[in-house]
């Protein structure tokens, strides 16, 4: 993929990002949602691609716009794969809390996992354990390995685990071990993707949570160079009839970080919802918003910051949604 297709995926998010951080706090996570991906829709097809959707909202019965199999893009070539997330962190953003992020993933054609939607266990870590953490190996090994490469006690390792019940184990293995556990409400890609940073304060995620969002983490993963590992958790037999359909049979199979994003051509774009570890969410001004974006690209492996400007009055689709609000708003307060 030609690299310029880089600032043309943060165009995607920056949209879906500017769209759903108004509904931050409201206490609507449908409503955000539905305002992401319709904004990430209406800007995707200007970009220079003939893309699939992979990993989107669901089944083209369930899912209005960004379903699996959706084309998306302009039609030209390169044919690419897109996993996308337009809200990663729904009650995040109902709620206003931290680390809602709108991102996506793109790959030469056919090289995405077209992972079914359900849950996964996953393990993610920065480049310098590659190669040294198995969802295989016990917690403790896991975790001793992790110290042992970085250099550090086990009291000062921090593994982020969504604060789940299903977890209850986990965190008291982590425990039992010695290391520091960062619980998060929600929102498994932004610290599987810090793992990778050296200073983000996140050296490992571990945990089952949604197989998409794995993916998408993985495509991170591949181009910050740091190792990523899934195993499908389907909790029902219909999620397991599900995943036969999709062609998966063996549901205990170990996915590596090269299955789940299988080329280094990959890009992998995000722009902060809400403030979080890894990006700031949006900021509004008079008629202006600014959008805190970083794009990575796996044949490079660099990173940028985009930190960009918002005229909110002139871009079409920003002025005509801001003209419906504004309206809404008169409509909701004639008193
Ligand atoms: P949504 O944005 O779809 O709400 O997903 C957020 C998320 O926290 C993911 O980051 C995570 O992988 C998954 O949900 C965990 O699922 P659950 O909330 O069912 O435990």
């Amino acid at each position: 993929m030609e690299r310029e297709l880089a600032l043309e995926f943060v165009r995607v998010t920056e949209a879906a990002a500017l769209a759903a951080a108004r509904w931050m706090g409201r206490g609507d996570k449908e409503a955000a949602d539905d305002a992401a991906v319709g904004a990430m829709r209406a800007v995707f097809d200007t970009v220079q691609i003939d893309g699939v959707v992979v990993i989107g909202e669901g089944e083209m019965d369930e899912a209005p716009m960004l379903y699996i199999g959706e084309r998306v893009g302009a039609g030209v070539p390169p044919r690419v794969d897109v996993a996308v997330d337009p809200l990663e962190g729904t009650n995040i953003v109902a709620k206003g809390s931290t680390g809602a992020i709108a991102v996506l993933a793109a790959a030469p054609r056919a090289t995405l996992l077209h992972a079914p939607d359900m849950y996964m266990d996953k393990i993610a870590v920065g480049p310098e354990c590659k190669g040294r953490v198995s969802l295989d190996a016990s917690v403790k090994e896991n975790l001793k390995e992790v110290a042992r490469v970085l250099d550090r006690l086990l009291c000062e390792l921090t593994v982020v685990v969504l604060d789940r019940p299903r977890h209850q184990e986990l965190i008291e293995e982590i425990r039992r071990v010695g290391a520091r556990i960062k619980l998060i409400s929600d929102g498994d890609v932004s610290p599987a993707v810090a793992a990778a940073y050296p200073d983000s304060g996140v050296d490992i995620l571990m945990g089952i949570g949604g197989a998409p969002e794995g993916v998408i983490s993985a495509a991170a993963l591949r181009c910050l160079g740091g190792d990523f590992q899934g195993r499908l958790w389907p909790t029902d037999e219909e999620e397991v009839q599900r995943a036969h359909q999709m062609g998966i049979t063996d549901l205990d199979h170990l996915y590596t970080l090269d299955e789940l994003a299988q080329s280094d051509d990959v890009i992998f774009a995000a722009t902060g919802i809400t403030d979080g570890d890894l990006l700031k969410g949006v900021r509004y001004g008079a008629r202006r918003a600014k959008t805190y974006s970083l794009v990575m690209r796996g044949v490079t492996g660099t990173v940028r910051y985009i930190e960009a400007y918002h005229q909110l009055d002139r871009k079409p689709l920003f002025r005509d949604n801001r003209i419906k609000l504004y309206q809404g708003e008169i409509r909701n307060h004639k008193d």
